[in-house]
């Protein structure tokens, strides 16, 4: 009857992880990034650090009468994950990025960069697909567990459905170049913090200077938001082409719906469907 109830409880849990985008364990074996020491994603970030200065004011009390509770204090580990210090890692991939001078050494400079945190539970870099050079670029959010496990953008179903919507305007992956705004899937899929697609902004920037797309379609929200700099929501921003500055390139951009959104609300391919007619359009039809 125990025995039962807690499978119950762990298949509820299970359940809830799935649902919550966790669908597989992250490596086979633990990493324990602590003691990897040197060898650990990020060091070179970590000890441009601050250490945190000791708090002004008044010592904390116990309140009268009752004594703070003793709680074990576990040893301190060896180093900090170096997961923050946002303006260490954005100067570094903004040096590395202004350094490559093609796509294929962009790919080897964000390769060897450490300093996005969502490169330590990834599997993959995930830079583009598609064609070096585009008249079109389209930007998305971030790496999927397919993407993840293939190394490119939109290959799972949203990628199929995105393919199709190409298609539906006579373009494809042969006249297009697709990205993101992270090269690394995050954990469980959440969307990417800011400070994540700042971090891997430079990258980006630099990326769009050497495609050299006429047109940037900025698919979903997130996307939409970090590159238009906006906090409207994706229904407000969808449809209208604005000029954008993407580090030394100004380019015509337009949001529409995300594919993964259209995948769970059908009903909305119609106002995608307007947005692409725009693309198709202003390529010259
Ligand atoms: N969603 C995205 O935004 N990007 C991908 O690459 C895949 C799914």
């Amino acid at each position: 009857m125990q025995d039962a109830q807690s499978e119950g409880a762990l298949t509820a849990l299970l359940d809830w992880y799935r649902e919550m985008g966790a669908e597989e364990a992250v490596g086979e074996s633990a990493i324990d990034w602590l003691r990897r020491g040197e060898a650990a994603p990020g060091k070179e970030f970590s000890r441009q650090l601050k250490t945190p200065s000791t708090p002004s004011g008044p010592p904390l009390s116990p309140p009268a009468g009752r004594p703070l509770p003793t709680m074990p204090v576990p040893p301190a580990p060896s180093r900090q994950f170096p997961a923050t210090a946002p303006e260490a890692a954005v100067l570094a991939a903004r040096t590395a990025a202004r350094e490559a001078a093609s796509l294929e050494e962009l790919g080897t400079k964000l390769a060897a960069f450490d300093g996005c945190s969502l490169k330590a539970t990834a599997k993959n870099l995930c830079f583009y697909r598609g064609m070096a050079k585009a008249r079109l670029m389209l930007i998305g959010e971030a790496p999927g567990r397919d993407e993840d496990l293939e190394g490119k953008p939109f290959v799972g179903r949203a990628g199929q459905l995105l393919d199709k919507m190409l298609a539906a305007i006579q373009l494809s992956e042969q006249n297009a170049h697709i990205a993101n705004i992270v090269y690394w899937r995050p954990p469980g899929n959440r969307t990417p913090t800011p400070q994540e697609a700042q971090v891997c902004r430079p990258f980006l920037e630099r990326q769009v200077e050497l495609v050299a797309p006429e047109l940037v379609v900025l698919l979903g929200g997130a996307a939409a938001k970090h590159l238009l700099e906006v906090a409207d929501g994706i229904m407000r921003i969808r449809g209208k082409w604005r000029e954008i500055e993407i580090g030394s390139v100004k380019v015509r951009a337009i949001a529409t719906l995300h594919p993964a959104y259209l995948l769970r609300a059908p009903a909305a391919k119609r106002l995608a469907w307007r947005d692409l007619l725009a693309v198709k359009a202003a390529l010259g039809g």
